[in-house]
């Protein structure tokens, strides 16, 4: 599904954040990148869907040189929770689940009633929390909200970068494990 090939990432100032890497991701498989602050493992995540590119080496995407792909079409295959969240933040908790429903074309209702549902996936009451606005959520729904919206067209790929880092230590650890159900959930019905 996702190979690195001898891939590295020097800055234009010199820093070598990512030094010869190669792995393969299989189809279905959750990988961890684990690491020290500053290791390279955003700039590894955002060399997938090209938001960075690399300096040598090279990454297939589901058999793809992604050099070759279309940035823009590449990234509509996968889904990305960012270190900080980032949610729109004039749009209610719903709209922002849908986005890239809206984004690839569905119809407005389809897409609504896709976020309902993995809203309601992650924990969150659509009734309660779909019209409200990000900012009258705490940070640990905020993130649920963030990783919803990145399930919600079912992309083949999802890149998480510490999707759980604004909770505490005990609510990470329920959330991680509602993930690997969700995760479950979501490969099974692969018919999206
Ligand atoms: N635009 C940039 N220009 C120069 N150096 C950069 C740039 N972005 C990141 N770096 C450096 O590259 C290295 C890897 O950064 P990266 O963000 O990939 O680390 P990380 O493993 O995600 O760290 P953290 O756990 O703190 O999020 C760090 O030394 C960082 O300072
Ligand atoms: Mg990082």
């Amino acid at each position: 599904m996702i190979r690195f090939d001898h891939i590295s990432k020097r800055y234009p100032d010199g820093t070598m954040a990512v030094d010869d890497l190669s792995f393969e991701v299989r189809e279905g498989e959750l990988v961890t990148l684990v690491g020290p602050s500053g290791c390279g493992k955003t700039t590894t995540m955002m060399m997938v869907n090209r938001l960075i590119e690399p300096t040598s080496g090279r990454i297939h995407v589901d058999g793809e040189d992604i050099a070759t792909v279309d940035p823009v079409r590449l990234r509509r295959r996968i889904g990305y929770v960012i270190q900080q969240v980032g949610l729109f933040p004039h749009r209610t908790i719903l709209d922002n689940t849908a986005t890239v429903p809206a984004l690839i074309g569905w119809n407005r209702s389809k897409a609504r009633a896709r976020a309902a549902e993995l809203l309601d996936l992650v924990g969150l009451d659509p009734k309660t929390y779909g019209s409200r606005y990000p900012q009258q959520l705490s940070g640990g729904q905020r993130q649920r909200v963030g990783v919803a919206r990145a399930l919600a067209a079912a992309p083949p790929v999802l890149l998480m970068d510490e999707p759980f880092g604004a909770v505490d230590p005990v609510v990470r650890e329920q959330l991680q494990d509602e993930f690997l159900k969700m995760q479950a959930a979501v490969c099974a019905r692969r018919s999206w």
